[in-house]
């Protein structure tokens, strides 16, 4: 037989040297929930393993990531009081800024991203405000811009809009780029999609939206099409990263946004896919270890080049032991 595929299949070495995806620690970001409150560390029910956070224990939790070598983390806040207007989310001494400046201060070298939407922080769980039942896409603008700020004036890096309002790119740029803070970028959740799959995180965050569901908002999971033009306006705007959300069942929108635009491509693997493979290996159903590092490398063969995980730190360790990479 001339051509034979299994002759590259034989051993481990030249398996590895044929390897289409390589990975590396440096693409994972981990999210994190960080609380009102002093000493807690409260496990998440929907999500074994995962837990809030308070800002003094929120170290213990940075210092493993450290060791393993992931030092990027997004920061979800969990607010003492919630109202209308959100107004939590860019309070001087909200939960996100408190926590920014804390990890600045203890772990300089941690990279330091914040997700920016009024979900955690409104009373009635949208991700913006209310005019009558809709969200006002204009004035929740303004808010996201202002929290925007707040966080970068509280030490973020990086922020993340997962909002989903029409134009929060172009609003959050032009009032960062005003106030000096111009080589601080943006990573867009411009492909979200309205999913199932966040339930867990809803749980954590406390965020599910008290009436209707976020399909004004979020995408359509019919839509292909519609994700590329949201990636490609938000590209327009000013964004400096796009992300898929979520990953597992969207793999073919990080492929096709992969090949649309010329920024790099994020991947959020969220809590519903989290809690699907610790529901599953906990039945002993799965092979918990095998199928994250299953999961994790098809999101990179899919074409993103970082991978928000809440297994950041296991897959750090199995690229280590090299298991996957
Ligand atoms: C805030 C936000 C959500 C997630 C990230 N940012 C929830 C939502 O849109 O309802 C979900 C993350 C996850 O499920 O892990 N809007």
């Amino acid at each position: 037989m001339r051509i034979r595929p299994r002759r590259l299949r034989y051993g481990e070495t030249l398996r590895k040297m044929v390897r289409e995806t390589r990975m590396d620690v440096s693409s994972l970001i981990y999210p994190i929930f960080v609380k009102e409150g002093t000493g807690i560390m409260e496990e998440i029910p929907t999500m074994p393993g995962q837990y809030r956070y308070s800002v003094d224990t929120m170290g213990k939790k940075l210092e493993e990531l450290l060791r393993v070598g992931v030092s990027a983390v997004m920061f979800f806040g969990i607010p003492g009081y919630k109202d209308e207007i959100g107004s939590g989310a860019y309070a001087e001494d909200g939960i996100i800024q408190k926590a920014l400046a804390q990890a600045k201060k203890e772990y300089p070298e941690l990279y330091r991203i914040t997700d920016v939407c009024m979900c955690e922080y409104t009373s009635h769980g949208h991700c913006g405000v209310l005019c009558g039942q809709d969200v006002d896409n204009d004035e929740t603008l303004k808010l996201l811009a202002k929290t925007a700020l707040s966080h970068v004036q509280a030490g973020a890096d990086m922020v993340a809009p997962s909002d989903m309002m029409d134009g929060r790119v172009a609003a959050i740029r032009g009032l960062l780029d005003e106030k000096g803070y111009g080589t601080i970028p943006i990573m867009s959740y411009a492909v979200k999609y309205a999913s199932a799959f966040y339930g867990p995180f809803r749980d954590a965050a406390g965020s599910a939206p008290a009436f209707g569901d976020r399909k004004g908002y979020q995408m359509d999971y019919h839509n292909s099409r519609e994700g590329i033009k949201e990636a490609i306006l938000d590209v327009q705007e000013g964004a400096d990263i796009i992300m898929v959300k979520p990953a597992m069942a969207y793999l073919d929108m990080v492929a096709k946004i992969k090949d649309t635009v010329n920024v790099p491509v994020a991947a959020y693997s969220v809590s519903g896919e989290y809690a699907m493979i610790k529901a599953g290996a906990k039945l002993g159903y799965i092979d918990e270890e095998k199928v994250i590092c299953e999961t994790a490398a098809s999101a990179f063969r899919a074409g993103c080049g970082i991978y928000l995980t809440y297994f950041a730190e296991e897959v750090a360790r199995f690229m280590q032991e090299g298991k996957i990479g």
